[in-house]
This record gives C-alpha cells, sequence and structure tokens, in this order.
C-alpha cells in the first residue's frame, strides 16, 4: 500500500489545531488532523483540552451551579421564591457531558464539510524525507509537505504529588467530581482556581484556595483585582495568599494539606477533595521530536519565531504548546495564520489585543495593558472608570458589581487597556478588543451611539470618563 500524501498535517485536534486544519482546507490544501484524544468509549474526541476537560465543560458548570446559586439567594429580590430546591450533581454532569459531546460531533462535521482527513491515535514524527516528513498517524504511516503541531498542554503537578483523579484532581478530575464535597481545597488563585472553587462554592461546598504569591491575580488590573477579591470574600471563598504548601496526603477520607501561612506559621488544611491548579506544561509526549531534531526550550516548549515557525523547515507550532498566552483562541488567531503562511499570504496575529476572560461571578475581563503595567513602562496615560451602580440594564437585571475601566495615551487619547468586572464582562470586552486592534481613541467610543438601556453604556461612559465628562455618574 502506498503511503498517504497530505500538503498539511496537523498533529493535536484542539482549537489551535482543528482550526488550522479547516483554514488549511479552505486555502485548497490536501489536509489531515491527527488526535488522540479518547472519549469514555475509546472513540475519537475532537476539540483537545478546551472541549473535553477546559473552557466547555467549566463554562456548563459555571452556568449549572450560577442558575443554582440564582435561584437560592438572589431571585427572591424579584419576588420569585421556591422551596426545596436541590441540585442533582449527576443530571448536571450529564449535562455538561452532553454539551461537551455536541462540541466533538460539531468538528466532526466540520472536518467532513472541509474535507479534512482525520486520524484517531498519536502522531509522531518518523524521519524528515523528500523535503517534507513521514508521521506515525495511529498505525499508518503518513507523508506531510508541511507539519502543523498543535499537541496542547498538560496539568502541572506539585513535585511529588501526581494527580490520582480521585482525592488530588486536575482540571480532568474536577469536573466530574461525584457530588459536592463539604470541604474542597485548591492550591493556585488563578483561572482555573478560581472558576472551579466558585462552581463548588456555589453548590455549597466549604472552599478554601492556597496561593503562592502574596498578591491576588497579579496579571490583572490592580483595581480590578482589589474589587475581585472583595467580591469573593463576602461570597465566602477562603482565599490565602502568600502560602508555601509542604506535604500533600491522601487517604480514603480524604487529603491534608501542610502548609506555612502567609505569616510563617505552621498549617494543615484538611479536604475532602483537592483541585491542584497550578498551571500548564506543553505537552510534546509521545511526538518523538528527537526523530527529526524539533528544538524545545527548557520549559519543554516547541521553540518558534513570531511567525510560529520552528527550527525545522516546513514545521509549525501553534497554541499551548508554544510561548505566550494558553488561550483557546490565541491557539486559533495562531492555527489561521499558520495556514494563511503556507499558503504565501501574510496571516498576523496581534498579541496586544489578545483578550481574557476569567468566568467568574461577576466575570473579569481586560485587553491590552494594565495600570501597572504603563506605570512600569513610565507611560503617560490618563484613566476613566464606570460603575454598573450607575448603569440602567444592570440596575433592572439586579446585578451592580463591578465597573468599566479605560486607560488610554495622556497625549493621543489612544486607548492602551480596557478592564472589566461585572455582569457579562465576557461580551462587554469584544468592543474594546475591536476599538484597540482600530487604534481607536477614547474619544472615538465616547462619541459612538450605545443601545439604551444596556450594559455597554458603561463601556461608552468609561470613555467619557477618561476626559472626566461622564453624563450618568
Ligand atoms: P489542546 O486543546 O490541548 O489540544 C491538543 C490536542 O492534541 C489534544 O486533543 C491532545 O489529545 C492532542 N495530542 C497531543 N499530542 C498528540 C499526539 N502526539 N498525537 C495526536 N494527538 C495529540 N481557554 C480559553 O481561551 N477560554 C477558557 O474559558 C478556557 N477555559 C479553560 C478551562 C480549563 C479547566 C482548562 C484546563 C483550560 C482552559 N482554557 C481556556 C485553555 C484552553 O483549553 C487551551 O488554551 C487550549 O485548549 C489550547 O489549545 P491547543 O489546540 O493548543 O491544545
Ligand atoms: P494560572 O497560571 O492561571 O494560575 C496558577 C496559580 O497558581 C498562580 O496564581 C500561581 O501563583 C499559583 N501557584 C503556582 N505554583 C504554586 C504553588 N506551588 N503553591 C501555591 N500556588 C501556586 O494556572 P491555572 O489556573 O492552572 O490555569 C492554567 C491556564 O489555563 C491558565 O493560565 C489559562 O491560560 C488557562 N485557562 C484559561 C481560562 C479562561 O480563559 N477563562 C480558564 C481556565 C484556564
Amino acid at each position: 500500500m502506498s503511503t498517504k500524501q497530505f500538503d498539511v498535517v496537523v498533529i493535536g485536534g484542539g482549537p489551535g489545531g482543528y482550526i488550522a486544519a479547516i483554514r488549511s482546507a479552505q486555502l485548497g490544501f490536501n489536509v489531515a488532523c491527527i488526535d488522540e484524544w479518547k472519549n469514555d468509549k475509546g472513540g475519537p474526541a475532537l476539540g483537545g483540552t478546551c472541549t473535553n476537560v477546559g473552557c466547555i465543560p467549566s463554562k456548563a458548570l459555571l452556568q449549572s451551579s450560577e442558575h443554582y446559586e440564582q435561584l437560592n439567594h438572589h431571585f427572591a429580590d424579584h419576588g420569585i421564591t421556591a422551596d426545596n430546591v436541590k441540585i442533582d450533581v449527576a443530571k448536571m454532569l450529564a449535562r455538561k457531558d452532553q454539551v461537551v459531546k455536541q462540541n466533538n460531533d460539531g468538528i466532526v462535521y466540520l472536518f467532513k464539510k472541509n474535507k479534512v482527513t482525520f486520524f484517531h491515535g498519536r502522531g509522531s514524527f518518523v524521519a524528515a524525507k523528500d523535503g517534507g516528513y513521514e508521521l506515525k498517524a495511529g498505525e499508518e504511516v503518513i507523508f506531510a509537505k508541511q507539519v502543523i503541531i498543535a499537541t496542547g498542554s498538560n496539568a502541572r503537578a506539585l513535585p511529588g504529588v501526581p494527580f490520582d483523579e480521585e482525592n488530588i484532581l486536575s482540571n480532568d478530575g474536577a469536573l466530574r467530581v461525584g457530588a459536592t464535597p463539604k470541604k474542597l481545597g485548591l492550591i493556585g488563585a488563578g483561572v482555573i482556581g478560581l472558576e472551579m472553587g466558585s462552581v463548588w462554592r456555589r453548590l455549597g461546598a466549604e472552599v478554601t484556595v492556597l496561593e503562592g504569591l502574596p498578591a491576588f491575580l497579579g496579571a490583572v488590573d490592580e483595581s480590578v483585582a482589589k474589587e475581585a477579591a472583595k467580591v469573593f470574600k463576602k461570597q465566602g471563598l477562603d482565599i490565602q495568599l502568600g502560602v508555601k504548601v509542604g506535604e500533600v496526603k491522601s487517604s480514603k477520607k480524604g487529603v491534608s494539606v501542610a502548609y506555612t501561612d502567609s505569616k510563617g506559621e505552621a498549617k494543615t488544611l484538611e479536604v475532602d477533595k483537592l483541585i491542584v491548579s497550578i498551571g500548564r506544561v506543553p505537552n510534546t509526549i509521545g511526538l518523538a521530536p528527537e526523530a527529526v531534531g524539533l528544538k524545545l526550550d527548557e520549559r519543554g516548549a516547541i521553540v518558534v519565531d513570531d511567525e510560529c515557525k520552528t527550527n525545522l523547515p516546513g514545521v509549525w507550532a501553534i497554541g499551548d504548546v508554544v510561548r505566550g498566552p494558553m488561550l483557546a483562541h490565541k491557539a486559533e488567531e495562531e492555527g489561521v495564520a499558520v495556514a494563511e503562511r503556507i499558503a504565501g499570504q501574510h496571516g498576523h496575529v496581534n498579541f496586544n489585543t489578545i483578550p481574557w476572560v476569567i468566568y467568574t461571578s461577576p466575570e473579569i475581563a481586560w485587553v491590552g495593558k494594565t495600570e501597572q503595567q504603563l506605570k512600569a513602562e513610565g507611560v503617560a496615560y490618563k484613566a476613566g472608570q464606570f460603575p454598573f451602580l450607575a448603569n440602567g440594564r444592570a440596575r433592572a437585571l439586579g446585578d451592580t458589581t463591578g465597573f468599566v475601566k479605560f486607560l488610554a495615551d495622556a497625549k493621543t487619547d489612544e486607548i492602551l487597556g480596557v478592564h472589566i468586572i461585572g455582569p457579562f464582562a465576557s461580551e462587554l470586552i469584544s468592543e474594546a478588543v475591536v476599538a484597540m486592534e482600530f487604534k481607536a481613541s477614547a474619544e472615538d467610543i465616547a462619541r459612538i451611539c450605545h443601545a439604551h438601556p444596556s450594559l455597554s453604556e458603561a463601556t461608552k461612559e468609561a470613555a467619557l470618563a477618561v476626559d472626566k465628562r461622564t453624563l450618568n455618574f
């Protein structure tokens, strides 16, 4: 049997990989994608970390738990009361699995529609050959003129404390906890710590988060982080900063975590389950980079230049397995850009306008520079802020927490950063991304007609606040 030949082979079917495959196919290439993820029945489950154990299932659980929280604590303000409110965790998890499956199936459909050949199994380098690469795709050997690596990342474990996914959980186990734990511990108050901590706190768990750094949400604008800390504390999330985690012991009864608190006092946290969310490591397991001399850095990430080119001709790498933020939309943008570069076009990813969202309640979203970054860089800036408390739609919603904050260049008025904490921040941030992509000034946003009543009026007002001329505050 002759070896199957492809113009482009993508290794990994997460958001980076499947989007790269589709865009390559749109550009007229003969494309294959290899992905090894298995569903419960051993079949394929396209979509990678994001679809299977990341973005999508976490948002499904965040939504279910938020409904429960609203019914328990907030609907009474609207005159709606219900007795005997219960949460069926098994049903909630089944719904989450269904949402994941719809996304898995959606990608299978998209591959068919775009004529992308799919191999279910591990992809690895065999050898460089005839100006291209021989690859293993599961049991088959195939040939690729161009290779795009999108093998993603894995959860980082505490040294000497492997995940057992029963008591000591990565993001995978954290999304499959079968009943609300009485006490839940999390190591790391980053994005996963806050999102998963919120889910189980809303469902009734007593949640303690142990964070190594002395500052809360260090990458977030300080005023937003301060507001978030205040709100999360009020919600009952116990976030302890500046701790040093020591021995972690797991038994049938649960997990005990020895740690030193910020004052240097030795303490022990006893919990039923422990989620370790201390960041993620790039994944090249089974890829056999050594077979072709593919260069990795000391963190295990594939070394790429600004255009996602590796040290090998015709081999590209994108998403979590390379430098930059570990975000699905960043992986997707790199996938599109690489496909277009292979086609001789000028694909581009603007790293300055990649939005970040933390899907807690309130949501936190931002794009561009934080105030502390601008200060450190010595940039002269103006700041404007508008609270949701003064926004009619937020009052009608019954959710007036937080604010929108604009940072603009002192001289040119160009928007340098936008920071939102509050309802639907994940949706509101898009306007700021578009504005920054078009190099808009704060004045541009301030002069645009925004629908009334809408949360987006808070964005317009924050832009007005840059020149101290808010109309509603
Ligand atoms: P991945 O999604 O990790 O996909 C890699 C794929 O490659 C996997 O299917 C893997 O099985 C496969 N693979 C690996 N090696 C091989 C091989 N040798 N052969 C064949 N297949 C292979 N990001 C956001 O933007 N928004 C969010 O809300 C968000 N929420 C998250 C929540 C959680 C709990 C977690 C853990 C992550 C979240 N992320 C979120 C991050 C997001 O999931 C990642 O940034 C994104 O999945 C990276 O995409 P990728 O394509 O680079 O890799
Ligand atoms: P993270 O980088 O967001 O947070 C990790 C936290 O753990 C940091 O605050 C760090 O200081 C702390 N930490 C590290 N080592 C520690 C130790 N030994 N003891 C105590 N604290 C320690 O990483 P996280 O939450 O694991 O998420 C991984 C990545 O997944 C994120 O960086 C993000 O890129 C992506 N993600 C994105 C989401 C989104 O976009 N909404 C949601 C969830 C994950």
